[in-house]
């Protein structure tokens, strides 16, 4: 076998995009103003103007606003776990059973380029990179398979953060492309033959999950993929589809920081996570994991994981901070926003969390995924095939309980998670707050994690053409915001604020 051809495949989850040709490496803040050249224009929405307006105390009167229509989600009982064991099994364990034998793994990375490697991790793991775990097996062959991490870690000013979305993974490409003309390795070793699983999935995978840009990720079409070919009660593996799949109907999402999971009761964007999330986790890398055996054991420990996540904090914003200007803020986010994202305090046991399900017509954002996954969508088979599953003993998937829609998520360390929105749509937060300022096709300047605009609060960016006018080599690099799902319109609660309160309320931002 050629070990190119064994490189691709590590695409599978982990190829980061290239630099785009037109690069820059220009001061941050310029190059958006001009790209935001509309971001003063005022539009009228039915935010609650009356908000912002103060009492004779000074005190903001927040008389109610649109958070009266969201849905509360109830807190889930979840088992109790050990945080510290799930950070080793998640970077020690074996939850996606097929992968890369050790003997090409080493010789793949010397062509790729080395992923940087996770301080603290011992043996083989401290030689891969942070996105792949190194295990033995029962022949003691020694097989590389890939983590979390692969979508779960990203860099923010240059730092490698454990639970930040990965924003510049590239699935721009079919991974059938790289995995089908791939031999078979004669199966002489256990990690021999799940080199062979593995890709005989990827190359399952491929047709169905290849997104328009780089930076969106196909995970939930992952998940649906996989389980069109499984037992919902044994797991067994089907090469015929169970129902039929369709590449029309691809979605972007944009994976969100694990630090808000200790205050979610639901996960993923429309909330249909609920209850133990064990399941719709471990489904997630269910990748080769073909038999309720050796699905059991993974459920069990990701109750350490679980708690792992639950763990987490989100991190310190490492710029400049004005108070002052945040304290104004702090006001303006009271009557505007808290209502839906939750209250913040510097003693954490301060703090709210409303867990709001938003319906689509009031938050306004791509109906997409919430209209698909709910009766009717293609996306439903993920919740009819999930709650008969074994999966589906210890979490349950609701796609329209009571309305299609999105939760509202928590805003720590918003600053670092560029971009914004379930689908990855909008590059800064003040566009988040400026509807009609977004553009409808645009680009980052680079992927460097260290060009970040301080003012905007997200990934300097400029208009692009939309993908029907660009060259096709320019297309991964532009997000297109008329492509099925890649919409970025909705949220209009931040259009009413002047440019002084929007400010402000950037500033409070940061202190998030
Ligand atoms: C191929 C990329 C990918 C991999 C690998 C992956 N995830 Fe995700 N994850 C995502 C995306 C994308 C979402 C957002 C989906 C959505 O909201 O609809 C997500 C959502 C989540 C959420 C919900 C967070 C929230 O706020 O709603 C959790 C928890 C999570 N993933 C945990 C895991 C764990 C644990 C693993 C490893 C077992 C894992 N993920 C592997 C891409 C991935
Ligand atoms: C009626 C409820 C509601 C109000 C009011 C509201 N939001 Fe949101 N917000 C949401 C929902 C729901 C989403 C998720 C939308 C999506 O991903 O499609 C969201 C998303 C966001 C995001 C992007 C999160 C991410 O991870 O991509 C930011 C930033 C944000 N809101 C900030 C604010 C600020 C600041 C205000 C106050 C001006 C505000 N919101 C007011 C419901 C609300």
């Amino acid at each position: 076998m050629r070990p190119v051809a064994v490189l691709t495949l590590l695409s599978l989850a982990s190829a980061c995009a290239n630099t785009p040709s037109a690069a820059t490496e220009q001061g941050s803040a310029s190059d958006t103003s001009t790209g935001s050249s509309g971001s003063l224009t005022e539009s009228s929405s039915g935010s609650p103007t009356e908000a912002t307006s103060t009492g004779d105390d000074g005190e903001p009167l927040c008389h109610g606003g649109p958070w009266e229509r969201g849905q509360p989600i109830a807190a889930p009982e979840l088992p109790s776990g050990d945080p510290a064991a799930g950070y080793t099994a998640l970077l020690t364990r074996d939850y996606v059973s097929c992968g890369i034998p050790w003997d090409l793994f080493g010789f793949a990375e010397g062509v790729l380029g080395v992923e940087e490697p996770l301080p603290g991790r011992a043996g083989k793991n401290a030689e891969v990179g942070h996105a792949w775990n190194v295990v033995t097996l029962a022949d003691d062959s020694e097989l590389v398979v890939s983590n979390c991490l692969q979508c779960h870690a990203g860099y923010f000013n240059g730092e490698l953060i454990v639970g930040l979305g990965k924003a510049s993974a590239d699935f721009t490409t079919s991974l059938s492309e790289f995995a089908e003309p791939l031999p078979d390795l004669p199966e002489t070793s256990l990690a021999n033959a799940a080199f062979n699983k593995f890709k005989a999935r990827a190359a399952a995978l491929g047709p169905y999950s290849t997104m328009m840009t780089v930076g969106a990720n196909p995970a939930v079409m992952f998940a649906i993929i996989l389980l069109s070919h499984r037992d919902p009660v044994t797991l067994a593996w089907s090469d015929e589809p169970l129902y039929e799949l369709s590449a029309e109907l691809v979605l972007p999402a944009d994976p969100p920081p694990w630090w808000r999971v200790g205050k979610k009761t639901s996960n993923f964007a429309n909330g249909m996570s609920r209850g133990d999330h064990r399941g719709t986790m471990v489904l997630a890398s269910s990748l080769c994991t073909d038999s309720v055996e050796e699905a059991g054991p993974v459920v069990d420990y990701f109750a350490d994981i679980q708690a792992y996540l639950a763990s987490l904090e989100a991190p310190t914003y490492p710029f400049a901070i004005d108070e002052a200007l945040a304290a104004d803020g702090a006001q303006v986010f009271e009557c505007n926003c808290a209502g839906c994202h939750g209250t913040y305090a510097k003693d954490p046991a301060a703090e709210s969390f409303p867990n709001l399900l938003i319906p689509l017509d009031l938050i306004g954002t791509d109906p997409s995924f919430a209209t698909q996954a709910a009766a009717g969508g293609f996306y439903h088979h993920l919740r009819e095939w999930f709650n008969a599953s074994f999966y589906g003993m210890f979490s349950e998937v609701v796609t329209d309980d009571p309305t299609p829609g999105y939760t509202a998520p928590p805003l720590d360390g918003i600053w670092a998670t560029a971009p914004y929105f379930h689908n990855g749509s909008v590059p800064t937060i003040a566009l988040v707050l400026d509807s009609a300022a977004r553009p409808g096709a645009w680009r980052r300047l680079d992927y460097d994690s260290t060009n970040f605009d301080q003012a905007a609060l997200g990934w300097p960016w400029q208009p692009a053409p939309a993908h029907a006018e660009a060259p096709a080599s320019e297309r991964k690099f532009i997000y297109d915001t008329t492509l099925f799902g890649y919409g970025n319109r909705g949220h209009t609660f931040g259009d009413h604020l002047d440019d002084a309160e929007r400010q402000a309320l950037l500033e409070y931002l940061k202190t998030l």
